[in-house]
C-alpha cells in the first residue's frame, strides 16, 4: 500500500471547491500541486495564490512539485502559501545542496524532482539531506502521459541506495500511473503514487483513489 496523491492539474478548475473536498473526503494522503513556469517545462499552470487558495480548503497535506527555474527565489513564497512538502528539479538546480538546506531552514520537507532522462546516481550525495525523491515517469509539462517503463529500474536504483545510506526519503512516483500499473511501481519500491488524469477523469474518483489504495 502507497501513500496516494492526487494531482490538482488534472482537477475541474471551475469547481476546485468541491474537487478539493473530494480529496478531503477521499482516502488519498496528500494534495499533489504542480506548479509550472513555462520556461522550465513547455505549459504553464498555476501559481502562488491559486495553492494559497487551495490550502484553506484542503485538510491534508500540500505536496507542491515546483516546475520552474530558480525555485529558491519562491520557496519562501510557497511556505507561506501552505507547501508542506515542496520539490524541486535538479535539472533547474545547480546549487541543489543549498535549495534542500534552504528548503528544510523554511520547515518545509525537502524534494527533489528527476527528469526521465536523469540517472539517480546524481542524487546519491544528498538522499541523506531530503524527505522525497519525485521520480519523473513522464515528461513534465502535461498529465494523461503513458508511464515510462524505465521508472521501475530507478525506484530499484533509489531503494538499494536508500538502504546503503541508511536514508529515510519517500519514493514518489509522479506521471502516467494508472489502476492497472500502480501495484507493480508499489512492488518496485514506491511510497508515493501521485495519479491526475486516473483520478480525476475517472467516472468515480472517490472510488478510483480507494482503488488505489489497495494496490
Ligand atoms: C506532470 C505533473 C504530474 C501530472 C500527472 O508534469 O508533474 O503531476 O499532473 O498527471 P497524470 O497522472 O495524468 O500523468
Ligand atoms: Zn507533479
Amino acid at each position: 500500500m502507497a501513500l496516494i496523491a492526487p494531482s490538482m492539474l488534472s482537477a475541474d478548475f471551475l469547481n476546485l471547491s468541491s474537487e478539493i473536498e473530494m480529496v478531503n473526503q477521499s482516502e488519498a494522503d496528500w494534495f499533489h500541486l504542480d506548479v509550472m513556469d513555462g520556461r522550465f517545462v513547455p505549459n504553464i499552470s498555476y501559481g502562488l495564490p491559486v495553492v494559497a487558495a487551495m490550502n484553506k480548503e484542503a485538510k491534508k497535506t500540500l505536496d507542491v512539485h515546483l516546475m520552474i527555474e530558480e525555485p529558491g527565489k519562491y520557496a519562501e513564497d510557497f511556505k507561506k502559501a501552505g507547501a508542506e512538502y515542496l520539490s524541486v528539479h535538479i535539472e533547474a538546480c545547480p546549487h541543489l545542496h543549498r535549495n534542500i538546506q534552504q528548503i528544510k531552514s523554511l520547515d518545509m520537507k525537502a524534494g527533489v524532482a528527476v527528469n526521465p532522462h536523469t540517472n539517480v546516481n546524481q542524487l546519491f550525495d544528498v538522499v541523506k539531506d531530503i524527505d522525497l525523491v519525485c521520480l519523473m515517469s513522464v515528461n513534465p509539462g502535461f498529465g494523461g502521459q503513458k508511464f515510462i517503463q524505465n521508472t521501475l529500474e530507478k525506484v530499484k536504483q533509489l531503494v538499494a541506495e536508500r538502504e546503503r545510506q541508511g536514508a529515510s526519503f519517500l519514493i514518489e512516483i509522479d506521471g502516467g500511473v494508472t489502476l492497472d500499473n500502480a501495484s507493480e511501481i508499489i512492488a518496485a519500491g514506491a511510497d508515493v503514487l501521485v495519479a491526475g488524469s486516473t483520478v480525476f477523469k475517472a467516472e468515480n474518483p472517490t472510488e478510483t483513489i480507494a482503488a488505489l489504495k489497495t494496490k
